[in-house]
């Protein structure tokens, strides 16, 4: 979908749909469709609620062919999430139409970016694997700005982040009969051609050479052998500090010997998430350029209940020579990110970012996509992380990492155990991941929460996979690199 701001009148502008958002205060367009609008409050059809939606048409006296009122609600109730969804709704009436516009409800980049966040995702479909399609036929979204100039690179940019949450929501709905490891590794390698990244995979044997034990013992109940892949974005100069980040790559959670309940457990195929989102991430940083290093690490396995399993009891070692006794097999998630932790440190980095669907606990804590957890003890990034998240509307919220929840995790067989019982596990499992991310600035994201929509109408989340994360990280490391968007 192109997308792009508009240049000239509205009246001149040929199009299949205008569509103008309006407060429920009063009607706000100006110029020649300003009575039309005037004339939809009066005769009380439309009212600007929240949600609602007007079209008219045939209209004179302006080239495009429909005007769609949409309602925002009141002006002083009406935020940023509400213009993600204002889009999101406009954008399904309009799918099979193919030239769209946008009108202003104010002059700032930031509006015009959440209008690109609801239009894209809202026009999303995950139907690869159904016979009939639903195809969007949608080619180009203009915006008008009123008369404020925002460079296209930067409407670019919010394309390309929304664009790159679509491949994670891609990658996280596929079945894991379809996207194993290796399948999935080899998406990376393909999407690493298409964006000119060097991306390295790991095969088991290299895994062993690396003594990624606490790895391989996820990996070890699955006929689907892991991978670790790797990718290197370098946009800035050589030699300076990368940003890494880790993704949680399980392509599928039964939780092994562990056994989850059979109810649900469907959703599971999405718990390589972080993965996903990290995968994403890369393409972004391939399309839009921004100078700065980044490099994407990506543990991938099954958890698999079988004759070869890992059990509760066992007591891996991990690639820091730390051990960890097996307490849970479906605490899974942090052992294999722990060894990615521990390599993370060759690069020397400047922040470490690991993102996970990882705890049940934070969904307990923070409700179902409202916003992920975030923790780690530089606070100087934990902040950067926040305000990227209010940007992007993928928000974030802190919770604790205090050293005394260490005693949480402590067994007196080894040097930790891999759970920390009933009460504050989404911190417990944080706690494990600090024990690896040693030597640098780090923070961890549990998605495990935001990552999966349920209920099938939200204005633009589509069913299944979120793609949560590539909008927060990616902005994250806009900012990082000083390409300040709006
Ligand atoms: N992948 C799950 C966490 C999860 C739960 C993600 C719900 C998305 C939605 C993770 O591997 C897991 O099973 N965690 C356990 C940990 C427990 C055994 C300490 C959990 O949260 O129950
Ligand atoms: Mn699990
Ligand atoms: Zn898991």
């Amino acid at each position: 979908m192109e997308c792009r701001i508009a240049k000239g009148k509205y009246e001149d502008f040929k199009c299949d749909a205008l569509i103008s958002f309006q407060y429920q205060d009063g009607p706000n367009l100006n110029g020649r469709l300003g009575k039309v609008v005037k004339d939809a409050y009066k005769s009380g059809h439309f009212k600007g609620h929240s949600g609602e939606l007007f079209q008219i048409y045939p209209l004179k006296n302006v080239r495009a062919a429909r005007l769609i009122l949409m309602g925002l609600g009141k002006k002083a109730k009406s935020g940023s999430e509400n213009i993600r969804k204002a889009a999101g709704l406009a954008i399904r009436l309009v799918r099979k139409l193919k030239s769209i516009a946008f009108l202003p409800v104010d002059d700032s980049a930031e509006t015009i970016a959440q209008l690109i966040d609801g239009a894209i995702l809202g026009d999303y479909r995950f139907d690869q694997l159904k016979s009939e399609k639903n195809e969007s036929l949608i080619r180009t979204l203009s915006f008008f700005t009123g008369g404020v100039d925002i460079p296209q690179t930067h409407i670019d940019a919010f394309r390309i982040m929304n664009e790159g949450t679509l491949i994670a929501r891609d990658l996280a709905n596929m079945p894991a009969n379809l996207l194993n490891p290796e399948n999935l590794a080899s998406d990376a390698v393909d999407l690493g051609k298409a964006f000119n990244i060097p991306v390295k995979v790991f095969d088991e044997a290299q895994i062993k050479r690396l003594k990624m034990g606490a790895l391989l013992g996820v990996a070890q109940g699955s006929a689907n052998r892991p991978k670790f892949v790797i990718w290197e974005y370098e946009g800035g100069p050589s030699g300076q500090a990368p940003i890494v980040l880790v993704g949680k790559g399980v392509t599928f959670d039964s939780g092994g010997i562990s056994i989850k309940p059979a109810e649900g457990m469907e959703a599971m195929k999405g718990d390589m998430g972080g993965a996903a989102a990290v995968i994403s991430v890369m393409s972004v940083l391939g399309a839009i350029k921004p100078n700065i290093n980044v490099v994407g690490i990506t543990p991938l396995v099954e958890n698999m209940p079988s004759g070869s399993s890992y059990r509760p009891g066992d007591v891996l070692t991990a690639s820091n020579g730390r051990t960890i006794e097996i307490i849970s097999t479906d605490a899974e998630g942090r052992l294999i990110l722990a060894d990615a932790l521990v390599y993370a440190k060759r690069y020397n980095p400047k922040y470490v970012i690991d993102i996970a669907t990882l705890t049940g606990a934070c969904v307990v804590a923070l409700g179902q996509n409202i916003c992920a957890g975030v923790m780690g003890k530089d606070q100087g990034l934990i902040d950067a992380l926040l305000e990227a998240g209010q940007q992007s509307g993928e928000r974030l919220w802190q919770l604790p990492l205090w050293d005394d929840y260490q005693e949480l995790i402590k067994t007196a067989v080894a040097d930790m155990k891999n759970t920390g019982g009933r009460w504050g596990g989404a911190i417990t499992a944080a706690c494990l991941l600090a024990n690896f991310a040693e030597g640098y600035s780090w923070a961890h994201l549990d998605i495990a929460g935001t990552d999966h929509e349920e209920t099938g109408n939200h204005p633009y989340r589509y069913k299944g996979a979120t793609g949560f994360g590539v909008r927060v990280l990616s902005r994250f490391i806009l900012n990082e690199a000083g390409m300040l968007l709006g």
